[in-house]
């Protein structure tokens, strides 16, 4: 932003509590015009909250909006959206059944104008806008058809439809592919150019350093650094974001040899359809496998397979040395396995339950036959379970669907860690989780690890899976292609060959 250029947006002042709790205290914010603005914190720092506002999802307490050095008063979305303001929401306002086009064109306006569009115009409207940002896609496709890239894109392009200028994206690569994310790069250079202004939610300094002019960060709800990216560095930014200086460098602990140690899960031969292929390799008692591979390499099908989400159908399964079968969830949980998930809103969670509710259900399924836990027992776990994971809740009988998403996401890893498994799959636990969190879930596996429970562990950042495996299998087209000891892998570098087949 030139001096003395009028900003795109600018707030001031802003606070909000919800039920008596504040989650936003006194907080400025100036968004300049095609400018690319971060905005940075920890789980529950009040960024989607502060978004939310803009977006006239919730109204603040205090404070003010200018739009264009205008005073606006936001009150609901369609306020927000006359202003140009649109929203790439963390978790997707679309709806699958319909088409591209359909969701493109979808507003939640109670009068439409002149009532709804033809198909066939919406269309042809949904292929000009795409067109325009560089993308492929058919409208006429139902958007469940898609991968979450394209639900991604069609967010953008209903926000671009509606003629936004200003563009909130929030954690928009959590679930994207290398290569989508550099789609989506390009595409934010291309918005930027055309003078939209995007404001940037991310847990990940390198996407920061890469795309973004300006950073703010919040902690506890309040502003604690605005400044160009070129004037600081990634330490001073952590360095803000969790109040303390931290070395968020992750580094590989050797663990002892799980060689010697019994194997807890042997699979040999197991296919899954053509997206598990004669898959072999033995997870010892205390042993952490990391999983390598692209998108649709197969490794959340591999897990999936495992846990009797897909079926088996070729090979066996042995847990402590014995064949089982696993035709379900229920009956792989029997055999002590637990599966955190990809999907953790879908799949992970109970949403209009409380977090209590949420983190106390495999345990109480497991204790069905059993004695019932009490409520002071329930009471006690819920609490210690909360406080290990540091879950920013200030009521154990919250709605899981009010904590914010990286909250969420600890939720579901509390969950089933309480149920003390024998083997653990984790499918990208720390997307959507902090910087300070991250390096506890890291700590967290190598503990469950050092139980002598089998983790099996799924990440698409390899810094961090480098971290903490003691094996990395490297899948493709579902096939094992390469099974490597930590200590034969050199460098990310080694590993990022290995991933793509060079
Ligand atoms: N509708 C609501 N009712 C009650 N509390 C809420 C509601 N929405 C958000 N909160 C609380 O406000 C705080 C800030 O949440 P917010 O979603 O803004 O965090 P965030 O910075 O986006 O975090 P994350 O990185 O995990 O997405 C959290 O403690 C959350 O539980
Ligand atoms: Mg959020």
């Amino acid at each position: 932003m030139t001096a003395g250029a009028t900003p795109a947006i600018e707030m001031r002042g802003i606070s909000k509590a919800f039920s008596g709790v504040t989650v936003l205290k006194d907080v400025s914010f100036s968004l300049g015009r095609g400018e690319v603005h971060a905005l940075a914190g920890e789980n529950g720092a009040g960024k989607s909250t502060l978004m939310k506002i803009l977006q006239g999802v919730y109204s603040s307490d205090s404070g003010e909006i200018l739009i264009d050095g205008k005073l606006v008063r936001i009150s609901d979305t369609f306020a927000a959206r006359a202003a140009g303001v649109g929203m790439v929401f963390q978790e997707f306002s679309l709806i699958p059944t319909l088409t591209v086009a359909q969701n493109v064109f979808l507003t939640a306006e109670p009068q439409g104008r002149g009532g709804l569009i033809s198909d066939r115009r919406a269309r042809e409207m949904a292929q000009a806008v795409f067109t325009d940002m560089g993308v492929v896609v058919d409208p006429g496709a139902p958007l469940e058809n898609l991968s979450t890239a394209y639900w991604q894109l069609t967010e953008i392009a209903k926000a671009l439809a509606q003629d936004a200028k200003v563009l909130i994206m929030d954690e928009p690569t959590a679930s994207l592919a290398q290569h989508e994310t550099e789609a989506l790069f390009e595409l934010i250079g291309r918005l930027k150019a055309r003078g939209i202004s995007i404001i940037y939610i991310s847990h990940r300094m390198d996407e920061i350093y890469r795309i973004a002019d300006h950073i703010t960060v919040l902690r506890d709800g309040a502003k604690v650094l605005t400044s160009p990216i070129s004037d600081i560095s990634p330490a001073q930014i952590v360095e803000a974001i969790v109040g303390r200086k931290i070395d968020a460098k992750l580094e590989w602990r050797q663990r002892l040899a799980q060689e010697d140690l019994a194997p807890v899960l042997t699979v040999d031969g197991l296919s899954s359809g053509n997206r598990v292929k004669d898959v072999s390799f033995t997870l010892h008692k205390g042993e952490i496998i990391g999983l390598a591979g692209l998108m649709g390499s197969g490794r959340t099908e591999l897990v999936r397979c495992l846990f009797g989400i897909d079926p088996v159908t070729a090979g066996t399964i042995s847990i402590d040395g014995a064949p089982v079968t696993i035709r379900n969830a229920d009956q792989a949980m029997s055999h002590g396995l637990a599966l955190i998930p990809e999907d953790r809103r879908s799949q992970g969670l109970v949403l209009e339950h409380s977090v209590r509710d949420n983190l106390m259900l495999p345990l109480l399924d497991q204790t069905k036959s059993g004695p019932l836990l009490n409520a002071s027992a329930i009471a006690m776990l819920t609490r210690h379970l909360i406080s290990r994971f540091s879950i920013k809740v200030s009521d154990p009988k919250m709605a899981v669907t009010k904590l914010s998403g990286g909250n969420q996401q600890k939720v579901v890893i509390a969950k089933w860690l309480g149920t003390e498994p024998k083997v653990l799959m984790m499918d990208e636990p720390t997307a959507g989780v902090d910087i300070g969190t991250k390096s506890e879930i890291l700590d967290m596996v190598r503990g469950i690890a050092d139980d002598g429970k089998g983790v099996i562990f799924i990440s698409s950042e390899l810094p961090e899976l480098l971290a903490v495996s003691d094996r990395i299998l490297v899948l493709r087209n579902g096939e094992v292609v390469k099974n490597l000891t930590r200590s034969e892998i050199s460098s990310e570098e080694f590993l990022q060959l290995a991933i793509q087949g060079a």
